[in-house]
C-alpha cells in the first residue's frame, strides 16, 4: 500500500502560509508539516528528516514545498535544500519553491501571453522588471526566445538583472531600460507588443497615454492587485479583455492559472522523488495544463 503523502512546507517567515497549507491540502497532500522561521542552517536536519524516513521507493511521498514572502531567502532555503540530499543513494524527495507566489505568478503570467503571441517572435517589455516576479517572467521569455526589454527605475538595476539572466539563459536577447520619465517609458514600449507589469503593488507603471500611444501593443498583462493598479485602464479581472486593440489581462484574471499552476506543481511533486521546481519546471506545468 502506498505510504501517506506529506508535504514538509519550509517557510522562511514568521508564521507559515495559510494560503500555501490550503493549496497544499487541495494539492492532494495528505499530511502537512509546516516549518515557520526557517532560516538555511536549520536545512539539513530537516532534510535528513525527510530522507532518512522512508525507503527510497516510497520516498515519491514525501516531499517539500519552499515558501514565505521573502524570494530570496526562499532561494537561500531551496538551495541548501538540494545540497542535503543524497541523490547517489536514491535518498532524494522532490521540492518545489514558490516564495511569495513569484513562480507560479511569472508562469501564469507569460502563459497568458503564450496564448497570443508567439513567444519566439515577441518583442517584450518587463516592467518592474527587478522584482523577484518581473525578474521571473523575464528570464522566461527570454528563454521561449522573446526579445525583452527589462526595464527599472534605475537602468543599471535592470541591467544588473539582465547580466543575471544572460548567464542562465544562453542566447538570451535582452536590453536593459530605465523607465524612471515618461520619456523613457515611451521609447521603452516603442515597437514592444507584449507588456507585463510586474511593479510593486499598488504603483501605477504603465499610464493610460503611454499604452494607447504605443500602436505596437498587442499583448498586456498587469500582476498588481492592489490599486491603483499597474496599468492605468486594465481592470484587475480582465482575463483576454480588449482594450484599445490589445487583449489584457489582469491580476485575478491572470490568477485562475496561477492557482491551478500551483496545484498542478504540488500534486507533481508526488509522481516522483527525483524533482526540482523553480520557474522553468513550473512554466512546463503551466505549458501542460
Ligand atoms: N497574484 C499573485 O498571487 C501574486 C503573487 C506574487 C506577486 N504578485 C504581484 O506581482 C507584482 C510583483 O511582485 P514582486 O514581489 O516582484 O514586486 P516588488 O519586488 O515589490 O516590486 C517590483 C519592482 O517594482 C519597482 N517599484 C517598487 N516600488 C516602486 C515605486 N514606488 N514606483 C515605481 N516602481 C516601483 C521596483 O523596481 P525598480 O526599483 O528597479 O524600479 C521593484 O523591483 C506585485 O504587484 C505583487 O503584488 C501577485
Amino acid at each position: 500500500m502506498d505510504k501517506r503523502k506529506i508535504l514538509i512546507q519550509l517557510d522562511s517567515d514568521v508564521q507559515a502560509s495559510v494560503f500555501d497549507r490550503v493549496v497544499a491540502i487541495d494539492a492532494g497532500a495528505e499530511e502537512l508539516f509546516s516549518y515557520a522561521g526557517v532560516k538555511p542552517d536549520q536545512v539539513q536536519g530537516l532534510v535528513h528528516g525527510a530522507i532518512f524516513t522512508r525507503g527510497p521507493k516510497d520516498l515519491k511521498n514525501t516531499a517539500v514545498f519552499v515558501g514565505g514572502s521573502d524570494v530570496a531567502a526562499g532561494e537561500a532555503l531551496l538551495q541548501e535544500a538540494v545540497k542535503h540530499m543524497i541523490p547517489a543513494f536514491g535518498l532524494r524527495v522532490s521540492i518545489m519553491l514558490d516564495a511569495n507566489g513569484a513562480n507560479t505568478t511569472a508562469a501564469a503570467a507569460v502563459r497568458a501571453a503564450a496564448k497570443h503571441l508567439d513567444l519566439n517572435n515577441a518583442a517584450a517589455l518587463v516592467l518592474g522588471g527587478t522584482g523577484p516576479v518581473g525578474q521571473r517572467v523575464a528570464r522566461l521569455l527570454a528563454r521561449a526566445g522573446a526579445d525583452v526589454r527589462v526595464a527599472s527605475r534605475q537602468a543599471a538595476r535592470a541591467q544588473h538583472v539582465c547580466t543575471a539572466i544572460a548567464h542562465q539563459v544562453p542566447g538570451a536577447k535582452l536590453q536593459p531600460v530605465g523607465t524612471g520619465t515618461p520619456h523613457e517609458l515611451a521609447a521603452a514600449l516603442d515597437g514592444r507588443n507584449l507588456v507585463v507589469a510586474a511593479g510593486a503593488a499598488g504603483v501605477v507603471l504603465l499610464p493610460r497615454a503611454a499604452r494607447t500611444a504605443c500602436q505596437s501593443l498587442k499583448v498586456a498583462v498587469d500582476l498588481n492587485a492592489v490599486p491603483p493598479l499597474g496599468m492605468e485602464g486594465v481592470a484587475v479581472t480582465d482575463k483576454g479583455a480588449d482594450h484599445d486593440g490589445a487583449t489584457c489581462y489582469g491580476a485575478i484574471g491572470v490568477g485562475d492559472t496561477k492557482m491551478k499552476v500551483h496545484k498542478a506543481a504540488v500534486a507533481r511533486l508526488f509522481e516522483s522523488n527525483d524533482q526540482v521546481l523553480d520557474a522553468e519546471e513550473i512554466y512546463q506545468i503551466a505549458c501542460a495544463l
